[in-house]
C-alpha cells in the first residue's frame, strides 16, 4: 500500500520505517529541510536500537523516501498519517497547532479520497476537529475520513514495540476507513481493537496515565518501605507476580520522566477538567513522581551536609537507558539541582552527552570519557539512569577510584549488601533493610 506519514520525529520516523519494512511503499514529510536533507544522507536524527539499518535497507529497497512537500505525501499515500509534535502549554494542555496545521495544508492538497489518521497523542475529541478542519478548508464533494491510530511504541525499543505491537487500536466512524485501516496493519499480525475515534483518543491518555500511576504508586511504596525497614524490590515481585498487577512498570526510581508521560499526564488532567470531569487521582501521580527527586536530592544533601563545592559523580542524564533523549529527563533536572547548589558534578552517559552538551547549565558540568573517569576522586556516585553497563562495573576499582564511598542509587542497580561489603555506603531507593545506613 502507499502511505504518508507528516512528521518525522521518534514515532513518524520509525512507524514510517516499520511500515516499508512490512512491504509499504511509505513516504515521510517533514518541514524541517535540514532534517530532511540529514535523513535523505542515509543519517538518522536521533538513537534509537535498529532504526538507523532499518531505515537504510528500506531506502535501499525503494520503499522508504523522505521529502518536505506534504503535496508531494498527499497525492503519494492512500492513507496519511499524522506524526507531529503536540507538546505541552504552561496551563498543562497540548500545543494543538502542528495538528491543526496540517490538516489545513492536507485540505488544501486534497484531489481525491485520502484516510487520515492522527497518530500523535492527542486530547479525546482532537479527531472530530481534524474532520471538521479538512471539511472546512477541502474542496467541496471530496471525500475523506479521520481515524485515530494512538501508537505505544517506548523509545529504546521502538523498533521492536511497532513490529510486535501488543495490539493496534483503530478508532473510525467510517467502514471503508476501518476496512483500509485493517488493511495497513495485516502484516504485523497482531491484535487489532476496532473503536470510535473517542474511545481510541482515550485509550492512549488512559494507558500512559495508567502506567504512570503503576510508578508512582511503587514510588510511594518506597517511602513506606526506607520508613518501615523492607526491601521495595522484595514487595515489588510480590505484587507483581500476581497476574492481575503484573511485575512491569513497578521499579521504583527516581520518578518518570521523558516526552511522554509528563506531558500526556498534564494534558489528561486538563481535557478531563474542560470535560467538566477533573481527574484528580493524576494529581497525586504527579505529587508523588515530583516528590520522589525532592528526597533523593534532601537524602545527599542530609549524608553530605553541604554540596558546594563536593565532588560528585553522576551516571546518566537520558530519561532512561537505550536512548539519548534527555527531554523532561529527570537525571538532567537532578543534575541542575545539584549545580545550583555549587556542586563540582561529573556526568557520564553511554549515550546522551551530545544532547546534553545543549542544555543551559552544561558549562558548569563536566563530561568524563567514562563511568570510572567520573568517578574518580568523586565524594559520591549518584546513579540517576539504568544504563546496564552501570550495574556491570567492578565494584573494587570503583571503590579505588573514588574519594569517598557514598552511592545513592537512584535507580536501584547495584545490590546494596554487595555494595556495602565492598565499603561503600549505599543508599537505594525504598530498601529500608541495608544494614548500613547512609
Ligand atoms: C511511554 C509509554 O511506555 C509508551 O507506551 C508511550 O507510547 C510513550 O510513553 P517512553 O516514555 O518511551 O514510553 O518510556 P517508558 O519506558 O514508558 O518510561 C517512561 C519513564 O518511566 C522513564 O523515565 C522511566 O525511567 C520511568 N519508569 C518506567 C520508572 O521509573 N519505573 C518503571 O518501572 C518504568
Amino acid at each position: 500500500m502507499k502511505l504518508t506519514i507528516i512528521g518525522s520525529g521518534y514515532v513518524g520516523l520509525t512507524t514510517g520505517a516499520c511500515f516499508a519494512d512490512v512491504g509499504h511503499h511509505v513516504v515521510c514529510v517533514d518541514n524541517d529541510e535540514q532534517k530532511v536533507k540529514t535523513l535523505l544522507e542515509g543519517k538518522i536524527p536521533i538513537y534509537e536500537p535498529g532504526l538507523e539499518a532499518l531505515v537504510k535497507k528500506n531506502v535501499a529497497a525503494r520503499r522508504l523516501r523522505f521529502t518536505s512537500s506534504t503535496e508531494e505525501g498527499v497525492e503519494h499515500g492512500e492513507v496519511l498519517f499524522i506524526a507531529v509534535p503536540t507538546p505541552p502549554q504552561a496551563d498543562g494542555s497540548v500545543d494543538l497547532s502542528f495538528i491543526e496545521k496540517v490538516a489545513r495544508e492536507i485540505a488544501q492538497y486534497l484531489e481525491s479520497y485520502r484516510v487520515i489518521v492522527d497518530k500523535s497523542t492527542v486530547p479525546v475529541k482532537t479527531g472530530e476537529r481534524v474532520a471538521q478542519t479538512i471539511r472546512r478548508y477541502a474542496k467541496p464533494g471530496v471525500e475523506f475520513d479521520v481515524v485515530s491510530n494512538p501508537e505505544f511504541l517506548r523509545e529504546g525499543s521502538a523498533v521492536e514495540d511497532l513490529m510486535k505491537p501488543d495490539r493496534i487500536v483503530i478508532g473510525g466512524n467510517s467502514d471503508r476507513a476501518l476496512a483500509i485501516m485493517q488493511k495497513v496493519y495485516e502484516p504485523f499480525m497482531a491484535p487489532v481493537l476496532v473503536t470510535d475515534i473517542n474511545s481510541a483518543e482515550l485509550i492512549k491518555h488512559a494507558a500512559n496515565s495508567f502506567l504512570a500511576l503503576k510508578i508512582s504508586y511503587i514510588n510511594a511504596i518506597s517511602e513506606i518501605c526506607e520508613a518501615a525497614g523492607a526491601d521495595v524490590i522484595k514487595v515489588a515481585d510480590g505484587i507483581g507476580a500476581d497476574k492481575r498487577i503484573g511485575r512491569d512498570f513497578l521499579s521504583a526510581g527516581l520518578g518518570y520522566g521523558g516526552s511522554c508521560f509528563p506531558k500526556d499526564i498534564a494534558a489528561f488532567i486538563a481535557i478531563s477538567e474542560q470535560l467538566g470531569s477533573p481527574f484528580t487521582l493524576l494529581k497525586e501521580v504527579e505529587r508523588i513522581n515530583a516528590r520522589q527527586i525532592d528526597r533523593f536530592v534532601d537524602s545527599i544533601r542530609e549524608a553530605l551536609w553541604l554540596l558546594k563545592d563536593k565532588r560528585l559523580a553522576v551516571w546518566g542524564l537520558s530519561f532512561k537507558p537505550n536512548t539519548d533523549d534527555v527531554r523532561s529527563s529527570v537525571a538532567v533536572n537532578l543534575v541542575e539541582r545539584l549545580v545550583a547548589e555549587g556542586a563540582d558534578v561529573v556526568v557520564y552517559d553511554p549515550k546522551a552527552m551530545e544532547k546534553a552538551r545543549g542544555l543551559p547549565f552544561a558549562d558548569r558540568i563536566r563530561f568524563a570519557a567514562s563511568a570510572m573517569e567520573a568517578a574518580q576522586d568523586a565524594e559520591a556516585l549518584i546513579i540517576a539512569t539504568e544504563w546496564p553497563e552501570f550495574a556491570g562495573v567492578d565494584l573494587a576499582e570503583l571503590r579505588e577510584k573514588m574519594r569517598t564511598p557514598l552511592i545513592f542509587d537512584g535507580r536501584n542497580i547495584f545490590d546494596p549488601s554487595a555494595a556495602t561489603s565492598f565499603g561503600f555506603q549505599y543508599r537505594g531507593i525504598g530498601r529500608g533493610v541495608v544494614p548500613e545506613r547512609v
